[in-house]
């Protein structure tokens, strides 16, 4: 694809789900090219991942969050972008912030939405006894965790499953589903 959709990635931790955009931002068929990364977090180790990559970041302090988003518009605005992708991103926008980018911002949850739906994921779903769990991806509305759902994958939780070990195979999960539910909306 010549002309690639502007993207802006926002994250607040590992960036593990950055790092699978970008790489597949890079195939010639994926719709959409990362162009920017902003985060509330001035030691996320997605930092390094952008700098790697020579996309342009911004750390900018979500303490007063209108400000941030003020910001951010600033830096979204200057870069052209048109897509926002949340990734691990642990701040929610205000109902404005949405609005402005209606069905334009999608996020990825460690859970088969709609349940579970919030932080402490894993640790409820083994509480559960739930016999799957997986990921989702969907768009953002003004309620957490709660738009329309663009793509799940699931996997089978064993009986001697931690949360750790359900965690590390649902990310890896993530690093699929994140991806191939961004090639859909734009096929
Ligand atoms: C992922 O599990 C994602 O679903 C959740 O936060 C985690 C972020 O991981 N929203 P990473 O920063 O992409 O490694």
């Amino acid at each position: 694809m010549v002309n690639k959709i502007r993207t802006c990635v926002f994250i607040s931790g590992n960036g593990t789900n950055l790092k699978s955009l970008i790489k597949n931002s890079k195939k010639r068929k994926f719709q959409i090219s990362v162009e920017l990364v902003i985060t509330n977090n001035k030691n996320a180790k997605g930092i390094t991942l952008a700098k790697k990559n020579k996309i342009s970041y911004k750390f900018i302090s979500s303490k007063n969050r209108m400000r941030f988003e003020k910001k951010s518009l600033i830096e979204i605005k200057k870069k052209k972008i048109t897509f926002i992708c949340l990734a691990g991103f642990m701040v929610i926008f205000s109902k404005k912030f949405i609005l402005d980018f209606d069905n334009k911002i999608v996020n990825i949850h460690p859970s088969l939405l709609p349940k579970f739906k919030g932080l402490n994921t894993h640790r409820r779903v083994l509480d559960s006894k739930d016999k799957y769990s997986g990921c989702t991806v969907h768009f953002v509305n003004s309620l957490l965790d709660s738009g329309k759902i663009i793509l799940q994958k699931k996997i089978l939780i064993k009986k001697n499953e931690t949360e750790e070990s359900l965690k590390r195979k649902i990310l890896r999960l993530e690093h699929i589903a994140y991806p191939e539910a961004i090639f859909l909306i734009f096929e």
